[in-house]
């Protein structure tokens, strides 16, 4: 789409241009920023620094676009106004306010992409931009003061509200707050190729890495580590510190016989194949195929071979097994800081209920296939109490053999990291 859009109408340069391209095929056309972005990197029709520039303001205009629509709407009529025009418009507020872009600059360049939208518009969109700089009216000013600070932050009013009855007023503040910042990179050392002390002599100092508090094969970095040699050789990868973190937990020895029911994009997998025998294999299902490519992109860029994947539902379980990693499917609320599309989707009750029913399942069949004294992690990264601590609940009641040795909910704030939660169980002997 963006190839097309983008390159034969001669605007390959046009930053703005692109990031209203691409924010139009995720608003209106359903279509994921990561891709799209993705996309326009593999393109290399723009510098470096320009790609950069886009990625900023897609996203950041995704993650305000509830405020930035909301102060927008204040001085347009959005049902009478071209929907490109008040995209271009909500890309202005945000340059305008978030990055603190002088407003004639902003509006200079606008007013040429309003040219390439409707050449008749573009004196509408050099008086609206010039309005957009005016303090006053990016004041949050709305009857329910509850929903002021979500609406600053550009995060769901119905989210929050959910978030407030699973968990407390203040979590949830903190939840929305911290909703936008930036994460630093966090990444494991892919001990197939190099040991971590190896890699902390080479790079410590070049990368100022940390160690993460979360997890043992862990460091954090400012430095954007992805397409550096490190990343190319497969010497790291890219993973938070709570999924390094659930891998762990599945107390892995060199002969387990292991599982992972739900293994795309394969970030998981590739840890537990690195710490079992190199000639044991480990099983692995992922019901989507569409994303075999990218999973053995992983494996192989990590060097790793020993596993053992169907593309099927891990429904289908027949074997037995002494560790199992479910990382379920879920809403995915605790990544909104990497995808903040997230929250602007339109989750449907009975959408929601299959996601439930579908966890629920995966969960049971899962642990009729421990083996005793087995462990069985169960993973989700979303916040959303009915996807973990009460799904665990409910199955804890339901099997009475199952005991929960370890439970975490990471709300992200904690250490500015993503939202992710851990359930430990273990088999008893009946
Ligand atoms: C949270 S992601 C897994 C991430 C992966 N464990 C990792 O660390 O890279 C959940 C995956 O479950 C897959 N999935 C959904 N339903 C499934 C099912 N019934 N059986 C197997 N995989 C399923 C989705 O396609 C998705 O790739």
């Amino acid at each position: 789409m963006l190839t097309s859009l983008v390159l034969n109408k001669m605007h390959s340069n046009n930053a703005r241009l692109i990031s209203l391209n691409i924010l139009y095929g995720v608003f209106k056309e359903d279509k994921q920023p990561n891709k799209l972005l993705n996309e326009l990197s593999n393109t290399k029709a723009m510098s470096k620094s320009d790609i950069a520039f886009v990625f900023k303001m897609v996203y950041g205009t995704i993650q305000y676009k509830i405020y930035l629509e909301y102060v927008v709407n204040k001085i347009i009529k959005p049902n009478k106004t071209n929907y490109k025009i008040q995209l271009l418009l909500w890309l202005n507020l945000y340059q305008i306010k978030f990055l603190n872009t002088p407003q004639y600059s902003v509006n200079n360049e606008a007013v040429e992409v309003a040219k390439i939208i409707d050449n008749n518009l573009a004196g509408f969109v050099n008086a609206t931009t010039k309005k957009l700089a005016n303090l006053d009216l990016w004041k949050v000013d709305i009857k329910n003061n509850q929903n002021k600070i979500p609406l600053e932050y550009g995060f769901p009013f119905w989210l929050y509200k959910s978030l407030e009855q699973d968990y407390s007023k203040e979590i949830a503040l903190q939840i929305v707050q911290s909703s936008n910042n930036q994460t630093m990179f966090s990444f494991r050392v892919n001990e197939n190729k190099i040991s971590q002390i190896e890699f902390e002599k080479l790079y410590k100092h070049k990368f100022n890495l940390k160690k993460s508090k979360i997890a043992k094969n862990c460091y954090l970095t400012d430095f954007n580590i992805i397409n550096t040699q490190v990343f190319d050789q497969g010497l790291v990868f890219i993973q938070d510190e709570t999924s390094i973190l659930a891998v762990e937990l599945l107390d892995l020895e060199k002969q387990s016989k292991v599982i992972d029911m739900c293994c795309a994009p394969g970030g998981k997998l590739s840890y537990i194949a690195s710490l079992v025998d190199k000639k044991n294999l480990v099983d692995a299902f992922e019901i989507n195929e569409n994303k075999k490519n990218i999973i053995y992109s992983n494996l192989n860029r990590l060097g790793i071979n020993n596993v053992n994947i169907e593309f099927k539902s891990a429904l289908n379980i027949n074997k037995k097994y002494e560790r199992i990693l479910l990382d379920a499917p879920c809403s995915g609320f605790g990544v909104l800081k990497r995808k903040p599309d997230i929250k602007l989707k339109k989750f449907s009750k009975k959408d929601m209920d299959a996601l439930y029913q579908l966890q629920f399942d995966l969960l049971q069949k899962g642990f009729e296939h421990l083996l005793d004294e087995g462990i069985l992690v169960y993973s989700t990264c979303t916040i959303n109490k009915k996807e973990n601590q009460n799904q665990i609940k409910v199955f804890l009641d339901n099997n009475k053999n199952a005991k929960l040795i370890f439970e975490k909910q990471f709300f992200g704030f904690e250490g500015n990291n993503n939202g992710f939660y851990i359930a430990k169980i273990k088999k008893l002997k009946k």
